[in-house]
C-alpha cells in the first residue's frame, strides 16, 4: 500500500508520555495446537466460549480503533489460524487495507495452518507475516512445543512464500535448548531472505517449568554470536521493541527482543486487545480496560470515549524481572491471551 494514499486518521490517540498509538495487536483467540513450554502449561484451561467476543464484535472493535488512528493491526493468540472462520475476519480487515484506512494487516502464527490459509491470506491483502520457530531440529521442536512438529510448519512456509508472503521467523532464546543453535538459525534463515528476531523469555503465566531456568539473557547470545560473526548495529527502528543488527558475513538483518535486558517502552506504540475484548495498554502490567461491556451495552460514542479514557491510563512501561528471588510470572495472564 502506498502510504501517500492512506487517509488521515480522524484522531490521534496520545498517551500521558506524549507516545502516540498506531498499532493494535489484537489476541482472536486464547487456544492454540501447540503447548509451548514457555508459554503454556500442558493442561491449559481456556476461556469458555461464551466470554469471547464474535468476529463481528471483534471486527466493530478495530474498526473502532482505526477511527481512532490505528494504522497497523496484528492479529495474534493463542494461534489466529485456529479460530473458527477467522478469514471472515482477515478478509474484512483486509478490505480496510485495501480502502487506504489501514497501512497494514499481519499475522503473528506458529505455522502449523499455513499450508491451508496462505494463498487466501495473501488475497485478503496480507503481506508479511511473523512466524515462530525456536529451533530446527525435529526433536527439540516436539520438545519445546509439546504437540507441534516442524516439518508441517516448515511446509507450512513454504505454502506461504510460494503465495508471495514475507515471513520474518521469531525465536525465543532458551538456555541449554535453542542456545547452541542460534548461529545456524541464522544462516538457515537468512539464506531463505527471511529475517530473524530473537526474544528473551518473559515471565507471564504459570508454566510448568522453571523459567530461570529458561531464561537465556541475549546479552550474551550476542557475545557469543560475536566471536563467530561481525555484527554491526543498525539505526532501523521498526515502531517495535527490536533493536536490529546486520550479519555481514549473511547480509541479513537480526533483531533481539530484550525485555528483560533492555527496557524498549520509551517508544511503545502499541495496545493490545484479547478476544474477551479486554484492552491491555501494557503487557507487563495488569491494569485493562473492559471493552466488551461498553460494546455490548452502550453505543459507538461511548465505546469511543471509553478507548480515549483506557489510553489515558497507558502505564509508562513494564518492570519484568526473572531471578531466583523472583521467579513468580510478574503478570498472571499467559503470553497466548494478551497475544505476543
Ligand atoms: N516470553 C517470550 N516470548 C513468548 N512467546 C510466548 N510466550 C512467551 C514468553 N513467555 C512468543 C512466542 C511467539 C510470540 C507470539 O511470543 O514464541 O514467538
Ligand atoms: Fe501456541 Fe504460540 Fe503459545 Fe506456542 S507460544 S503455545 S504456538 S500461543
Amino acid at each position: 500500500m502506498n502510504k501517500m494514499m492512506l487517509k488521515a486518521p480522524a484522531k490521534n490517540m496520545i498517551d500521558p508520555f506524549g507516545r502516540a498509538v498506531t498499532y493494535l495487536r489484537v489476541s482472536v483467540t486464547d487456544r492454540c495446537d501447540f503447548r509451548c513450554v514457555y508459554c503454556m502449561s500442558e493442561h491449559m484451561t481456556f476461556l469458555p466460549k461464551k466470554d469471547v467476543l464474535s468476529l463481528e464484535e471483534l471486527e466493530t472493535l478495530c474498526g473502532a480503533f482505526i477511527d481512532k488512528g490505528v494504522r497497523k493491526i496484528r492479529l495474534t493468540g493463542g494461534e489466529p489460524l485456529v479460530r473458527k472462520d477467522v478469514m471472515v475476519l482477515i478478509e474484512r480487515l483486509g478490505a480496510r487495507v485495501k480502502a487506504g484506512d489501514l497501512e497494514e494487516l499481519t499475522l503473528t502464527t506458529n505455522g502449523s495452518q499455513l499450508t491451508r490459509f496462505s494463498k487466501d491470506l495473501y488475497a485478503a491483502g496480507v503481506r508479511r507475516l511473523n512466524v515462530s520457530i525456536d529451533t530446527l531440529d525435529p526433536e527439540k521442536f516436539a520438545t519445546i512445543t509439546r504437540w507441534g512438529r516442524l516439518p508441517q510448519v516448515l511446509d507450512g512456509i513454504d505454502a506461504a512464500v510460494e503465495a508471495g508472503l514475507k515471513i520474518k521467523i521469531n525465536a525465543v532464546a532458551l538456555k541449554g535448548t535453542n542456545e547452541e543453535e542460534i548461529s545456524s538459525m541464522i544462516e538457515w534463515a537468512h539464506a531463505r531472505d527471511h529475517e530473524l528476531t530473537l526474544i528473551e523469555t518473559m515471565p507471564l503465566g504459570e508454566i510448568d517449568d522453571e523459567r530461570t531456568d529458561q531464561y537465556l539473557p541475549l546479552s550474551k547470545v550476542r557475545r557469543d554470536l560475536e566471536q563467530k560473526w561481525t555484527l554491526t548495529d543498525l539505526p532501523d527502528r521498526t515502531g517495535g521493541p527490536a533493536r536490529y543488527v546486520k550479519i555481514e558475513e549473511t547480509g541479513g538483518r537480526l533483531g533481539f527482543i530484550t525485555p528483560l535486558t533492555h527496557n524498549f517502552c520509551e517508544s511503545c506504540n502499541r495496545v493490545r486487545l484479547t478476544c474477551t475484548g479486554q484492552l491491555f495498554m501494557c503487557l507487563g502490567q495488569d491494569d485493562d480496560a473492559d471493552l466488551r461491556a461498553i460494546l455490548r451495552n452502550d453505543g459507538p460514542e461511548a465505546l469511543a470515549d471509553a478507548i480515549d479514557e483506557a489510553i489515558g491510563r497507558k502505564p509508562k512501561g513494564h518492570d519484568f524481572v526473572i531471578d531466583r528471588n523472583n521467579s513468580a510470572p510478574a503478570v498472571k495472564r499467559h503470553m497466548s491471551l494478551t497475544g505476543g
